[in-house]
Formats: C-alpha cells, structure tokens, sequence
C-alpha cells in the first residue's frame, strides 16, 4: 500500500533529521530557549518560502491547503523570542522552484511540513518539561493542530494516497519527500547554504 511505502521509504531520511546537530540539541535534556529559537528559525526560513512558493501549486489539488499555512504561527512563536528577523535565512525562490516543479513534487513536500506537526506533539511536551509551562503555553508552532492533529493527518493522508494512481506517480511523491527530509537536513545548519 502507497501510504506504508511512503511511511517506510523515507524513515531514514526522516531519521537522518532526527539526527541532526540542531534536532539532538531541541531534544537534549538541557535544551535551552535559545536552542528552541534556532530551531524554530531555520525551520521558519523554509516554510515561509514553501508556503509563498509551492502551496499556489496545491491550490488545485487540497481543498484544505489555505488551512495548512504555519508560517505565521511560527512568526508569532519568533516575535515571543524577541528574535531578530532581518537575520532569519530564508530557502530561495529560485531553489524552491527548482526542486518543486509540479504538483506531485509539491505533494511530496508538503507531507513532510504536514508530518512536522506530528513530531510536534513530542517536541512540546519535551520542552514542556524542560523549559516549563510559561514559555510552551504561549507556544503556537509545536501546538499545531492540538487535539485535531490526527484527524487532519489522516485528512491529509486520504488526499495525499487519492493523487498516487500509479505507480510512477507514487515515485515522484515519495522521491520528493525524501528530497524534502535532505534538504532541510543540509538547511538546519549553522550556515545554510545559498542555494540547495
Ligand atoms: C527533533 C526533531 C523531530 C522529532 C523528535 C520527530 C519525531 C517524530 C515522531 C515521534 C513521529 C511519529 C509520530 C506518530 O506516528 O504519531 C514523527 C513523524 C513525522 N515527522 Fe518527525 N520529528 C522531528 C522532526 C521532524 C521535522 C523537522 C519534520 C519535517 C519538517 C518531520 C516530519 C515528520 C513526518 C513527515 C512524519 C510522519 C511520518 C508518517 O507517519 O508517515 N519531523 N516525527
């Protein structure tokens, strides 16, 4: 079934993000504010662009995809953060249209922001216990969707498996998605690069 395919194709590069130097610091028991706040600012550089980019490609395939933005509840989360937004990098114009030429790219791309949300669910309650209810109340980005999280992910998934009608469409979805894991691993970087 294309959604286990899916699931089981792109756990290592799922993985591989897991692992990075950034994730492994939001997930340290010593987490600090400031190991949040980068975090939440590379991950806000790429999906602004995502979103101002690639969603006009979903526009005809999602009904919901209005419903999907996240940017602006990262947006909220950095202002909290007093953090400086003249120093944000943000992910290409150039290279998003590079790597998101259709549609089923787009899909691809957006099943890993969308699965985001449920890695978030975990992410929260980590900082919960680690920085405490004060900071994490106020905390809009790794809220998510709360209590809707699963019922909008399966929304999404039905979506998603209705747009995979063979078998070279599933390839081109699911090599997009790992696309997506690689490329935001190269970009939650101390110094992203340019261009990907
Ligand atoms: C510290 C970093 C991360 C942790 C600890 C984490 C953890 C998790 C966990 C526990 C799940 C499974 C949740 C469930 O099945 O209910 C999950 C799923 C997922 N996460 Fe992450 N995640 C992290 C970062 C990310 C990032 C940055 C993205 C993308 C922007 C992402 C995309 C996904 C996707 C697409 C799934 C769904 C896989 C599927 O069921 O098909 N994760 N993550």
């Amino acid at each position: 079934m294309f959604l286990q395919k899916l699931k089981s194709e792109t756990g290592n590069s799922h993985f591989a993000l897991e692992q990075n130097p950034y994730s492994i610091n939001l997930m340290n028991p010593n987490v600090s504010l400031d190991d949040y706040s980068n975090y939440l600012q590379r991950l806000y550089g790429f999906v602004f662009g995502f979103e101002r980019t690639v969603f006009p490609k979903l526009q005809e395939i999602d009904p919901d995809i209005n419903l999907r933005r996240k940017s602006e509840l990262m947006h909220r989360d950095l202002l909290k953060l007093k953090c400086d937004f003249t120093k944000i990098p943000t992910f290409s114009e150039e290279a998003f249209n590079l790597h998101y030429t259709n549609s089923l790219t787009a899909l691809g791309g957006l099943y890993v922001l969308e699965g985001s949300m449920l890695g978030g669910v975990m992410i929260k309650k980590h900082l919960t216990e680690k920085l405490g209810n004060k900071v994490v109340d106020n905390m809009e980005y790794f809220t998510g969707y709360g209590s809707e999280t699963v019922k909008i992910w399966k929304n999404f998934l039905n979506i998603l498996s209705s747009h995979a009608t063979d078998i070279e469409k599933e390839r081109i979805i699911i090599n997009s998605a790992n696309n997506t894991f690689d490329l935001l691993n190269q970009w939650i970087a101390p110094h992203p690069p340019k261009i990907i």
